[in-house]
């Protein structure tokens, strides 16, 4: 495998990006070649999303395009990683002949010994998922993030079996992460200048080992390095442990900012997704949130169209994020897939014309929603992490606000990965301006025993 030069093309969640510097650290290791595109490699993987249908979509076009490319080249080798793996094998590598070899999320240990499967001409497929596989030995190798901000997985798979969700048959079951190989991770980032970590699970509010929950993993992360942000994605509504909500508070490095996907707003269509809340708890606990913790932001993921959704049902839903007022949504109309419970009992009867309909009516009181909660953010100060060069100038940086609000100012002397404080003079929907007041630190700006921020 020495000097092959692999490209990796990633798909999905945050969850997905880091298996990606998982599998890069792996292929480092063999004494393999990282390149930036897929025309000069040896071996191209393509690392994909089975969530809904258009991401499943995109990554067969994109090995479409891959085909054209083999067949223009000698010996390029085309490998499909993660959650589309095990669903679509067969299909993958008799049918189409895209695809040489098919690595399941579980399995990518054993991508050396399949690259030398491929090599000696076979199809090479190792799907099985496990019940203890975490990769917690494996430092992942990050190549293409800003250095100032990264992820790291806490745990895999997950238990919940959501009616909509084919995560629990793609990923497998759930299992955690040892909480000292976590901490290690985070001593390393750190020690390399990293100065906000999210810490990622497909469920961390059931992440559970010998020696900690997810609060104990919280508190020890938080006192690794006080200039070092943590957030987390995603939690539960049906667990969030309040002990987590007073640690936040008390801790200047944990982010106000909490993930809480509601998923519909309406008792019968969280039943029959089999989300274990009602809307009622849903709202106590984001009342409970925003007690314990004093200027909290919030967003959620939200499905629209789910099967059997009526007009009123609907409404719901657009009353519940009106009532929450998120700073940020994750929305999506129902995408159904196959092998989950949904598939299996209740009919996908919502004609695509009303799915998208009702996605463009909660998209757009969103949207107003956001924007009149950043005009509130007019004359406030913020201390933003930036985390490189705003998109639209050059002469502007952009960060983010301990709340995740991205704040685009200019950039006078200030650098990626300084702590600023910037004063906010206007916005749009999705982005706060402001102008650079002076740099600071987390311990400078909340103070050292501030038990409130
Ligand atoms: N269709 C549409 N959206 C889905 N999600 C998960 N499964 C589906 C599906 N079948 C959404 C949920 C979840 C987010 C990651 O993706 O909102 O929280
Ligand atoms: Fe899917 Fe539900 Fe698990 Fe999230 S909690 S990954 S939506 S099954």
């Amino acid at each position: 495998m020495k000097n092959k030069r692999f490209y990796i093309e990633t798909y999905g969640c945050q969850m997905n990006f880091a298996d990606s510097e998982i599998v890069n650290s792996i292929l480092l290791e063999e004494g393999m070649k990282p390149v930036g595109d897929a025309e000069s490699a040896d071996v191209i993987f393509i690392n994909t999303c089975s969530i809904r249908e258009n991401a499943e979509t995109k990554v067969w076009n994109r090995l479409r395009e891959f085909r054209s490319l083999k067949n223009s080249r000698d010996n390029l080798t085309v490998g499909v990683l993660g959650c589309m793996a095990e669903r679509i094998r067969d299909q993958i590598i008799e049918q189409e002949q895209l695809v040489d070899m098919v690595v399941g999320p579980d399995a990518y240990r054993d991508i050396p010994r399949l690259l030398q499967e491929v090599d000696d001409g076979r199809k090479a497929v190792n799907v099985l998922l496990s019940l203890e596989e975490t990769y917690a030995d494996i430092t992942p190798v990050r190549t293409s993030g800003n250095g100032v901000t990264a992820f790291i997985s806490i745990m895999r798979g997950c238990d919940n079996m959501c009616s909509f969700c084919v995560v629990p048959f793609t990923r497998g079951r759930e299992r955690s992460r040892p909480m000292e190989s976590i901490l290690n991770e985070l001593r390393q980032l750190s020690d390399q200048g990293y100065r906000e970590v999210t810490l990622l699970g497909q469920n961390v509010n059931s992440y559970k080992t010998e020696n900690a929950d997810f609060t104990t993993l919280m508190d020890h992360a938080s006192r690794i390095d006080p200039e070092m942000r943590l957030r987390f994605s995603s939690p539960h509504p049906k667990d969030f442990p309040e002990d987590l909500l007073h640690l936040i508070n008390e801790r200047p490095n944990l982010c106000n900012y909490i993930h809480i996907p509601a998923q519909s707003g309406n008792d019968d269509v969280l039943e029959r997704m089999k989300r274990p809340y009602t809307r009622q708890e849903y709202f106590d606990l984001i009342d409970k949130m925003r007690e314990i913790i004093p200027g909290l932001a919030l967003s959620t993921d939200i499905i629209t169209g789910f099967c059997g959704e009526t007009e009123e049902e609907h409404n719901d839903t657009l009353s519940l994020m009106a009532r929450v007022q998120y700073d940020l949504a994750y929305m999506f109309s129902y995408s159904e897939r196959e092998r989950t419970l949904a598939h299996r009992k209740f009919e996908d009867d919502v004609p695509e014309k009303i799915k998208k309909r009702r996605l463009t009516e909660i998209i757009n009181q969103q949207m107003e929603i956001q924007e009149e909660l950043n005009r509130k953010e007019i004359g406030r100060e913020h201390l933003v992490l930036v985390e490189g060069t705003s998109k639209r100038s050059d002469d502007q940086l952009c960060g983010r606000t301990d709340t995740n609000k991205m704040v685009v100012f200019d950039r006078e002397d200030y650098q990626k990965g300084d702590y600023v404080v910037v004063q906010i003079h206007d916005c749009t929907s999705a982005t706060l301006k402001g102008k650079a007041l002076r740099k600071s630190s987390t311990r400078e700006y909340y103070g050292d025993t501030v038990l409130s921020h």
